[in-house]
């Protein structure tokens, strides 16, 4: 199997990251919930990799890094701290249904930054406008999950700090291959999946927290039991309920691997992977490819339509021939209708530190293939 499906979950992992897991089965119990060996060596591993990821992301103190089930999770409940119904909210139009859903739910009222494909200063100019005195928090993705779109989010960070307005990031597709630092972008929030560019497991994420927190579930915590709210102090005002400590003893493991290759050497490798590809398949006839002419605005996600074949189809017939990619609107369709996709949907490839130049070529030859069948 060629696996090309990395901005949905990495499936190759470090083996420590599984070795990790498989340990913690057997040897963990649960952080906070006694002072016995296994609960102790549960609430250090979890210590561990709050302390990974406060110093992969700048964050000052490990306690305001987060334990969630993914990013989705996080995203919950930065919005639901933030918002409520009837306020507006400014995102961009690169946004995933983690974003819009929520929003939605809530009843707020929703303002849209759009911009082109990898035009990051149209990008900025759109938030610019639209930041108007009304908007009470900003969401906005780092890197999109359908076109690999980096996102100006330093500048428009830069911006809201201006403004006085809250900030939260979606880092799911760029923690673990660009440069995501809470003590530069000063966000209320960073959300980030565990089980993307950190190698962890799936079933894990992580929440960095700047401000003020409303606890999305709530339950016990192993601190404070004699009384009904929730802790006051993080993590445990959002962390309820029994920890995943599998997931987080592989979760560290991951985070380890990416802070010893360092996230810039990842990104290059990946975009050199989505650029063999986008160099391939623009080479082929019918192909739409949607790539950033000057490079710098793309990191390793490449979407493309084959002539006016159903994207759905050739994701099939690409997974027939032992190549996994994904096909459709990739729960975004906010991104697909600023791209003018929304119609046909895309077919995405998407690239991780594991993956092979061999494997780039591989795909662009099976597409080419399927191109010459489908034309017959
Ligand atoms: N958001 C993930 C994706 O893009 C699941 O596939």
């Amino acid at each position: 199997m060629i696996y090309l499906d990395s901005a949905a979950t990495t499936m190759q992992k470090p083996p420590s990251v599984s070795r990790a897991c498989v340990s913690a089965m057997r040897t963990m119990a649960s952080p906070g919930r006694g002072g016995h060996r296994p609960a102790m060596l549960a609430a250090r591993t979890a210590f561990a990799c709050r302390e990974e990821a406060a110093a992969l992301f700048g964050v000052n103190e490990p306690e305001n890094v987060v334990f969630t089930f993914n990013a989705t999770h996080g995203l919950n409940i930065a919005i639901k701290s933030l918002v409520k119904r009837g306020d507006t909210v400014l995102i961009s139009g690169y946004e995933h249904n983690a974003v819009t859903r929520p929003l939605h739910a809530l009843g707020a009222v929703v303002k849209v930054a759009y911009g082109p494909l990898f035009q990051p200063e149209a990008m900025f100019r759109s938030f610019e406008e639209q930041l108007t005195p009304e908007v009470c928090a900003v969401v906005c993705n780092h890197v999109s999950n359908v076109f690999g779109y980096i996102l100006p989010v330093e500048r428009i960070a830069a911006l809201c700090r201006a403004r006085g307005v809250p900030f939260i990031l979606d880092a799911s597709q760029s923690a673990g291959c660009l440069p995501v630092d809470m003590s530069q972008l000063k966000a209320a929030f960073i959300a980030m999946p565990g089980h993307k560019g950190l190698y962890g497991p799936q079933g894990t994420g992580l929440l960095l927290c700047g401000t003020d927190t409303q606890p999305l579930l709530e339950g016990g915590t192993g601190s404070m039991s004699a009384r009904q709210e929730m802790p006051d102090f993080l993590p445990d005002r959002l962390e309820a309920g029994t920890h995943n400590i599998p997931g987080i003893a592989g979760l560290l493991e991951g985070i380890r691997y990416v802070r010893r290759e360092g996230p810039l050497k990842i990104l290059e490798r990946e975009r050199r992977l989505m650029q063999t590809a986008a160099k391939g398949l623009s080479a082929l006839p019918e192909i739409t490819v949607y790539a950033d002419p000057q490079g710098s605005a793309q990191a390793g996600v490449l979407s493309f339509q084959v002539g006016e074949m159903d994207c759905e189809l050739v994701g099939e017939a690409l997974g027939k021939c032992g190549i996994a990619v994904r096909a459709g609107l990739h729960c975004s369709p906010l991104a697909h209708r600023s791209a003018g996709t929304y119609e046909k949907g895309t077919v995405r490839s998407s690239f991780s530190s594991f993956n092979s130049r061999l494997e780039a070529e591989r795909l662009v030859w099976e597409i080419g293939h399927l191109n010459r069948k489908n034309s017959r």
